[in-house]
């Protein structure tokens, strides 16, 4: 790409955090009307790079140049007035307002000292329609929308700011296939009009549907930047954890365990169990020691069985047989006293307490199920929490580290460590490799086939198909808050359950 075509430049950037170096010396270009997305482990220093560009922290050392001017950023205003913006890892928005309050939120168009609301509502309605092709009532709240719509609200807020560069940290992790295909085409269409787009996902077909260029970070340090046309995935990931080719081949080759048989005893039993408006009455029974998937589009009613079954939710409707003993509901703390762990899909609002440490977030759970009375020791505490640092590779200087320091990856793999530590007998994982990076999702698989050996039941919710083919030994896809079709065995193909998803099945 001609040198002139650039439009900002970073280089040498250096961050530290006490114990981290979360940026060593990394280089990064940015051309005008491309895509370019950054790749690395959890932790590598994605969010980061991101962050000191948009004056959330400031650079130790090197040098930011927009536009051949260098430009010293020191607060997230500096970064807007330099025309960059941002939807974070985690969106910030105010659900309980409208959808134009939340576009023009501080930047309110102001008429004899008060906000000119007609103007807002005007102008949110055209800059959604002309930029993100999206045709929705703004003054309705927030709340309302779906994840997705909120999603492109986030982007159009951005979209307005910025003037140029577009900065997207894992947008898509909270989308499924269709969402994103449609935020690609926005996507798409700004970069025509000759925006710069900084991206960063953990889906590797994204990654080559949408990149024009690839940077690869790893421990902080500028690995490279590559024509994404020019780069295999397997050279991809090799570039990603430090490893050669051959061996992140044979990671690839992960066994599908055929076998398990599906003659354990029955766990849980279920006859026509069910919430009026959240899931149709199902009858389901899990089996001791199987991985039973339950696939489905976002929307399908897959976390709504997880939350029936975890107590999380209440049911009206049928009754559920845990151990041969019959209910006709649970609530979370008998399901936790019986044994269950329930790794939710959203850490943000039920899994992390972002002003404790790593190590009290690992042992919530485990003295949850003690009650209060038996207090684990700290250095039993210690121990635990040491097991799961290391077992998930868990990237922390100290288990005493804030978890809202930790990469967002990170953070998934300590919600997931709290209830792999209560030994459970059954878990179910909704999600537990959203945001989690290509490396340590194969060791997740892994550990839930060889927990699976072990004995325990694992419920696995996932969007990723190939995630739940190479992982179940049964599947349940659900469509329209209904289970619609069971696969065992040979018939677990991503095709099959497409199909069914489909309707056609
Ligand atoms: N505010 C902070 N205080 C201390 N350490 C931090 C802070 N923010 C980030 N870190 C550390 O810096 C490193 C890089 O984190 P970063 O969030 O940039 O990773 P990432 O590449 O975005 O990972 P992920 O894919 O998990 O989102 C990590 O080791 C993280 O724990
Ligand atoms: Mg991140």
């Amino acid at each position: 790409m001609e040198d002139n075509n650039v439009v900002l430049k970073m280089e040498n950037i250096c961050k530290t955090f006490p114990g981290v170096n979360a940026l060593s010396s990394v280089n990064f270009q940015l051309a005008k009307g491309e895509i370019h997305t950054l790749m690395g482990e959890n932790g590598a220093g994605k969010s980061t790079l991101i962050k000191v560009l948009t004056g959330v922290y400031k650079i130790d050392k090197g040098k930011i140049i927009l536009n051949g001017k260098e430009i010293f950023i020191s607060s997230t205003r500096d970064a807007q007035e330099h025309g960059i913006s941002t939807v974070y890892q985690e969106v910030n928005l105010c659900f309980n307002l409208t959808v134009a309050e939340n576009i023009y939120i501080g930047r309110e168009p102001m008429k004899n000292k008060s906000i000119n609301w007609n103007e807002m509502n005007k102008n949110a309605t055209k800059l959604l329609e002309d930029r993100l092709n999206l045709k929705i009532d703004v003054k309705k709240t927030l709340s309302t929308y779906s994840v997705a719509i909120q999603q492109m609200v986030a982007i159009a807020r951005a979209v307005d700011i910025s003037r140029g560069i577009l900065i997207l940290d894992e947008p898509t992790s909270s989308l499924d296939a269709n969402e994103a295909k449609q935020l690609f085409v926005v996507m798409k269409k700004l970069k025509s009009e000759g925006m710069s787009i900084l991206f960063v996902t953990h889906f590797l077909d994204q990654v080559y549907e949408i990149s024009d260029r690839i940077t690869v970070l790893r421990n902080g340090e500028f690995v490279g930047t590559y024509e994404a046309k020019n780069l295999t995935r397997i050279d991809l990931i090799s570039k990603m954890i430090g490893k050669d080719i051959g061996e992140v081949e044979k990671l690839n080759n992960t066994f599908k365990n055929t076998t398990r048989k599906l003659s354990g005893e029955k766990l849980i039993e279920t006859h026509q169990f069910g919430k009026k408006g959240t899931i149709e009455p199902f009858d389901i029974d899990i089996r001791k020691g199987e991985v039973l998937g339950l696939a489905g589009l976002l929307g399908s009613g897959r976390s709504e069985i997880a939350r029936l079954i975890f107590g999380i939710d209440k049911s009206d409707h049928g009754t559920i047989e845990i151990k041969k003993k019959k209910y006709s509901y649970i609530y979370p703390k008998k399901a936790i006293l019986d044994g269950f762990g329930f790794c939710p899909e959203d850490r943000k609002v039920e899994g992390i307490v972002g002003q404790l440490t790593i190590r009290e977030n690992i042992i919530l759970a485990i003295q949850s199920r003690r009650g209060i009375i038996k207090y684990l020791s700290i250095k039993k505490q210690q121990e635990i929490a040491k097991k799961y640092i290391d077992l998930l590779s868990i990237k922390t200087p100290s288990m005493e580290q804030r978890i809202d320091n930790l990469s967002g990856g990170n953070q998934q793999k300590v919600i997931l460590a709290r209830w792999l530590a209560t030994d459970p007998q059954l878990l179910i994982l909704d999600e537990p490799t959203r945001g989690i990076d290509v490396g340590a999702k194969y060791e997740i698989e892994k550990l839930i086939a060889k927990l699976a050996s072990e004995g325990v039941t694992i419920l696995f919710i996932s969007s990723e198909l190939q995630e739940i083919v190479r992982s179940c030994d049964r599947v349940l896809v659900l469509r329209d808050r209904k289970i619609i079709k069971e696969l065992i065995g040979e018939d677990i193909q991503e095709k099959n359950i497409m199909q069914a998803i489909a309707g056609r099945g």
